[in-house]
């Protein structure tokens, strides 16, 4: 009987549990025997492997975070981790890996498709940075996590007549500051992709006091190069002459736990079961994405040498409807 292995690796994602359930369940519908890795490359290394049937994945859809549990692994990036985990897997009698992350983590995937493991990656990260799909696991509910935040944001701002900057993830990626801030109707946006100074943001939030609005919230990423400690900073230190004060929310990992959404549970069911589908047919070295609303295939080397853009006419679109 086959057997194939599954883990989870990088910052975890709401609907990455999802997406383990989908690939245990699709793989035992085949024949396979399915097991968990637990704390991601690292419990390859060191052959951390869990048999997994079908009671095992239930009750799991509703829950944040991973079960299998996750990590990031500074042994599995040198050649000798990679080895060690091709050996953990060759003992255990492993056929093939599901790896569900995001970019680190489908780096981690290429370099085993590298050494001819056979390794399929479903895209899953909150930061939505990876190329080869449109949007990937956790993103969905992240972005309501923020945009429920900046609402709230909004009530105490106005009661107040404040201005806010809310800090949301976002390590090279502006992905999900820039949506934070379309939805929630924030009055800027600072993210790596464009460059912005504290003097224009300054002018914006002029214009806002002008306009006779009661509030004012910037949302900006953490990779942005003015992030909200370098923005209040500088805010405070020209405090005179710029006339406001700037607090600061910072959202951080609270964005990562809670309940996936819908779409999310239903991207990870379709995902896990495209990447066991993949696998079945000997389609291996490849990233299982959702691209114009359909499953698609794309080796890990384009995955890992590509960067994935953002829309910048949708920072436009945010400044004009501010
Ligand atoms: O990659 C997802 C992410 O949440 C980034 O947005 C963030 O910069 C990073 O992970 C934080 O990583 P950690 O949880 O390891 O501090």
């Amino acid at each position: 009987m086959k057997k194939y292995a599954v883990l989870t690796s990088g910052g975890d994602a709401p609907g990455m549990n999802a997406a383990i359930r989908a690939v245990v369940r699709s793989g035992l519908e085949k024949g396979w025997e399915m097991f968990g890795v637990r704390n991601g490359f690292a419990g390859l290394i060191s052959g951390n492997f869990v048999q997994m049937g079908p009671r095992d994945v239930g009750g799991i859809m509703q829950k944040g975070g991973t079960i299998l549990g996750s990590a990031r692994s500074l042994e599995f990036k040198t050649l000798d981790g990679q080895r060690k985990a091709i050996r953990s897997l060759n003992s255990a009698g492993i056929d093939g890996l599901f790896v569900i992350g995001g970019n680190g983590s489908q780096t981690g995937s290429y370099m085993l498709s590298k050494l001819k493991f056979p390794v399929v990656g479903i895209a899953s990260t909150i930061d939505n940075d990876l190329f080869g799909s449109d949007t990937t696991i956790g993103v969905d509910t992240a972005l309501n996590v923020a945009l429920e935040a900046v609402d709230r944001l909004k009530v105490t701002a106005s009661s107040h007549q404040r201005a806010f900057l809310l800090e949301v993830m976002g390590r090279d990626c502006g992905y999900l500051a820039l949506m934070t801030a379309l939805a929630g109707g924030a009055e800027a946006v600072i993210i790596p992709e464009v460059k912005v100074s504290p003097e224009d943001i300054a002018e914006i939030l002029g214009k806002a006091y002008e306009k006779g609005k009661a509030h004012a919230i910037v949302i900006v990423a953490e990779g942005a190069e003015y992030n909200a400690e370098k923005l209040s900073a500088y805010f405070k230190e020209h405090h005179d002459r710029l006339g406001f004060d700037l607090r600061v929310a910072i959202l951080g990992h609270i964005q990562r736990g809670g309940t996936p959404s819908a779409y999310d549970r239903i991207l990870a069911s379709r995902l896990g079961s495209g990447a066991v589908e993949a696998m079945a047919k000997g389609e291996t070295g490849v990233l299982i994405g959702w691209v114009h609303s359909k499953l698609k295939s794309t080796p890990l080397e384009i995955v890992v040498n590509s960067k994935k853009e953002i829309d910048r006419s949708l920072v436009d679109l945010a400044r004009i409807l501010d």
